[in-house]
């Protein structure tokens, strides 16, 4: 997609279709015989609200205020509702009041993130015909301001375009997408960046004993791979690790999982494709930052070779884990994957993301990421990252009577909790075994099985991957560099 932006009167505009937002219910800038009619038809101008007035080519959407999440919410919603109609190609944004590069980034990502359609698997494919936008501004003569409206388009292209690139990976089936194509993804984007990689196979994973891994990939037919990105700019000002749970299908292993809810579960692998969309966009920004993606690639599949509730792991860093049930495995890959990445790189911050647990679903409800850890520095970078991203986050506290739940009586730890409540913090509490104490204070797990997925459509969202965690994470990581 193509962005400029215009000082021009939107009235020489000779596109096909201008978008018009209604803020906050005011239609005093609406065209008076457009007003009457969006009167007559009872549009109210809700936040998210669309009217396509054919005739005069003019899309109105609702926008409750002018803040950037709803801003984003509102262009992709109006975007969607013109997704495939052929005669649309140029599209133009008539000014609005007050609209800084922050709202003009949040709109520019609305309208790549509303433009998303995954067509795979379809034979006959409805395909987006919009390629280019033009952005009409009241007044953009200061050259620093341009420059900071330019700057927030360029932003927005490659992250808007990184979380679909996440979205993509996430919607591809099992069959299509196991750990050797996560890794040849990863490859791939070495090729056209300067990013860096590192594919440790079966034989490395056994030198590095990463044995947690190898228990779960056992009954697969694929075999499972860590991956391992690198952005290495010259004196970097931080360095950032960040690692992902990329179970490519998740039957439950012996625990099987009831057949409802083994559905959608290719999307077990949203943590590894936010942590790969991540990495692009970090390339492609060339932020001052040196950051770490580390991947665990694997299937959990049932086999006569499967392991098994009751079995002991020896994990990579030497603790003994009592399997109870063989459907907690991400916790077992991230152990593993922690304790390499802490072995590999000596980072300022980690921060790991994982579709974990139902629980933390059950807990926040399907649009918020559960964040975790022992120390507050790491969450509050989450924390001021998530308005300008749009990405929502809560904070799960630990506490020591959880902790207890994960005792076992044969191992050093247990893989589930013995209570069946606080499922996410349990498991956040697993995954903190597993980060040595000098890193206690660097690390925070993101468990974003809520958002990852998406059943029905919301805000920027269509069904599918969500690309969660990819917009929270650059942002943040642009922060640092500033
Ligand atoms: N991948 C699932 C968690 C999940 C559930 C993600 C629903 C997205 C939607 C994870 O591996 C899992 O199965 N966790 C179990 C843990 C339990 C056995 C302690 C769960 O949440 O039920
Ligand atoms: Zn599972
Ligand atoms: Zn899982």
């Amino acid at each position: 997609m193509l962005f400029s932006i215009s000082d021009k009167n939107i009235n020489s505009f000779n596109g096909d279709i201008t978008l018009i937002f209604v803020v906050n219910g005011n239609f005093e800038h609406v065209n008076v015989q457009d007003k009457e009619l969006l009167e007559k038809i009872s549009f109210k101008a809700e936040q998210d609200e669309v009217f396509h007035l054919v005739e005069k080519q003019r899309l109105y959407v609702g926008v409750s205020s002018l803040d950037t999440g709803l801003l984003r919410s509102a262009s992709a919603a109006a975007i969607r509702s013109i997704f495939g109609k052929s005669a649309y190609k140029h599209l133009s944004m008539a000014p609005c009041e007050n609209l800084d590069e922050h709202s003009i980034q949040a709109i520019c990502e609305g309208i790549l993130l509303g433009n998303y359609c995954f067509t795979r698997y379809k034979s006959k494919p409805i395909i987006s015909n919009l390629e280019k936008v033009t952005i009409y501004l009241k007044d953009c003569s200061n050259p620093a301001e341009k420059e900071a409206i330019q700057n927030a388009i360029n932003n927005a292209d490659i992250i808007a375009n990184a979380t679909n690139f996440s979205r993509d990976i996430v919607n591809t089936t099992p069959d299509d997408c196991y750990p050797e194509i996560l890794a040849q993804i990863a490859n791939e984007l070495c090729k056209n960046s300067a990013l860096e990689c590192n594919i440790l196979k079966i034989k490395e994973l056994e030198q590095q004993k990463m044995n947690a891994i190898l228990a779960v990939a056992r009954a697969s037919r694929h075999d499972p791979c860590v991956i391992h990105l690198m952005h290495k700019p010259t004196n970097p000002k931080y360095v950032v690790t960040l690692v992902g749970k990329g179970l490519t299908y998740d039957s439950g292993g012996l625990s099987l999982k009831p057949s409802a809810s083994m559905v959608n579960m290719k999307s077990d692998k949203s943590g590894a494709a936010a942590v790969l969309g991540i990495m692009k966009a970090i390339g492609e920004l060339d932020l001052p930052i040196e950051v770490h993606g580390f991947i665990g690639a694997v299937e959990n599949m049932i086999g006569g070779d499967a392991y098994k509730p009751d079995d002991v792991l020896y994990a990579k860093n030497g603790k003994t884990i009592e399997v109870r049930n063989t459907d907690a495995e991400g916790r077992l890959v991230l152990a593993d994957v922690l304790s390499y990445a802490q072995q590999e790189v000596n980072a300022d911050y980690i921060y790991d993301f994982a579709t974990l647990t139902g629980a933390c679903i059950v807990a926040l409800g399907a649009y918020t990421i559960g964040i975790m850890g022992n120390s507050d520095a790491p969450k509050t970078l989450l924390k001021n990252a998530s308005i300008p991203s749009g990405e929502i986050v809560t904070e799960l506290h630990f506490n020591r009577f959880l902790k207890k739940l994960i005792k076992s009586e044969i191992a050093d730890i247990s893989n589930v909790s013995s209570s069946p409540y606080g499922g996410a913090i349990t498991a956040g509490l697993f995954l903190s075994e597993f980060i040595e104490e000098e890193n206690k204070d660097k690390w925070t797990h993101l468990d974003i099985a809520g958002p990852a997925f998406v059943e029905h459509t919301w805000g920027e969202n269509p069904h599918g991957g969500s690309g969660a965690g990819v917009r929270l994470m650059v942002n943040l990581l642009q922060n640092l560099a500033k």
